[in-house]
């Protein structure tokens, strides 16, 4: 495990981290000391070093699951939209169990761990796009303008889900968050924001546009059988339904066109879509194991299938 000083699991580590990006994604002033710039500037050092570890050690978990070599720009866009079916984490019986079973609190519970692990993806679309090529810039900007409710507050996707989470009354706090939650927030704002993982975040990002449908799908149909209305499931029907031809634009106009131009981009793309298939499918599983205690749900617990072998060490880490 990766540590930070004072940190020595899991939970405190990405604590620490998602903490570290609050304050580094906010808007800032100029101190006031010179020497507070100056010694914010190597606390963020020493948070890049161990971030840098952590996501180095996760490139390293993936590397079982990426495809073979190759200059076939068209088998990479199928390995990739394969990913919908064969993914880390695709398919995970909790959301099945989530349309179908969950209580109105299990649904809660699950949704404030949801809206602290989504990173803003708006704002991960637009770091994403500095200096690509104009082809995957322009759809990275498409892609923006939707994120962006077409220049429309109310068709904001980030601004729905703060509406969703307010007017359930969600209290959501870094601390009372599972370490695999914040982790996953944590891993895509370090790809977003570090360049030498600018191949990593498109294909992370290419992942959530990919996989996210049939997720949002599920948790829509368990929000209306738990009573709770159609405006408040907006967020989840919107990318239920457009995150389909989003995935299709991105593997089109942005991943295709980026190997094609140079196909040793491709295993970077590959690990950054597997680094965030691997949090979210851990995600799912720490869930699971939250919502389907105590002993009297043991039985649906047990429906959920285990993870294929090498996935499964993957998963573990
Ligand atoms: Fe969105
Ligand atoms: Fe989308």
């Amino acid at each position: 495990m990766t540590t930070l000083p004072g940190t020595t699991d899991s939970y405190s580590f990405h604590l620490e981290l998602a903490r570290f990006n609050v304050t580094r994604m906010a808007i800032d002033l100029p101190s006031v000391h010179s020497m507070q710039w100056q010694d914010a500037l190597h606390m963020e050092s020493a948070m890049r070093l161990a971030e840098g570890k952590y996501l180095e050690a996760l490139r390293a978990q993936v590397a079982p699951l990426l495809p073979p070599p190759s200059d076939d720009s068209q088998a990479f866009a199928d390995w990739f939209e394969s990913l919908e079916c064969t993914g880390p984490g695709q398919h995970h019986s909790l959301f099945d169990w989530l349309a179908e079973q969950a209580t109105l609190p299990q649904m809660r519970w699950f949704l404030t761990q949801e809206a602290v692990g989504e990173a803003g993806f708006e704002d991960l679309v637009a770091l994403a796009q500095i200096k690509l090529p104009v082809q995957a810039k322009l759809e990275c900007a498409r892609n923006y303008w939707d994120e962006m409710g077409h220049g429309k507050a109310a068709g904001m996707h980030g601004l729905m889900l703060e509406r969703m989470v307010a007017e359930l009354g969600l209290e959501s706090t870094l601390e009372d968050t599972v370490w695999q939650s914040l982790a996953l927030s944590n891993t895509m704002l370090g790809l977003a924001l570090t360049r030498r993982y600018a191949y990593h975040v498109i294909g992370a990002l290419g992942a959530i546009e990919l996989t996210a449908p049939a997720r949002a799908t599920k948790v829509s149909n368990g929000m209306r059988r738990l009573g709770i209305d159609g405006r408040k499931r907006a967020y989840f029907d919107l990318h239920g339904a457009l995150d389909v031809s989003h995935a299709r634009a991105w593997i089109r106009e942005i991943i295709r066109p980026l190997v094609d131009a140079n196909p040793a981009c491709a295993p970077f793309i590959a690990e950054g879509a597997l680094m965030r298939l691997v949090c979210g499918a851990r995600c799912y599983q720490r869930y699971s194991t939250e919502l389907l205690q105590p002993r009297p749900q043991m039985a649906a617990r047990q429906r959920m299938p285990k993870p294929a072998r090498v996935l499964g060490m993957v998963l573990a880490g």
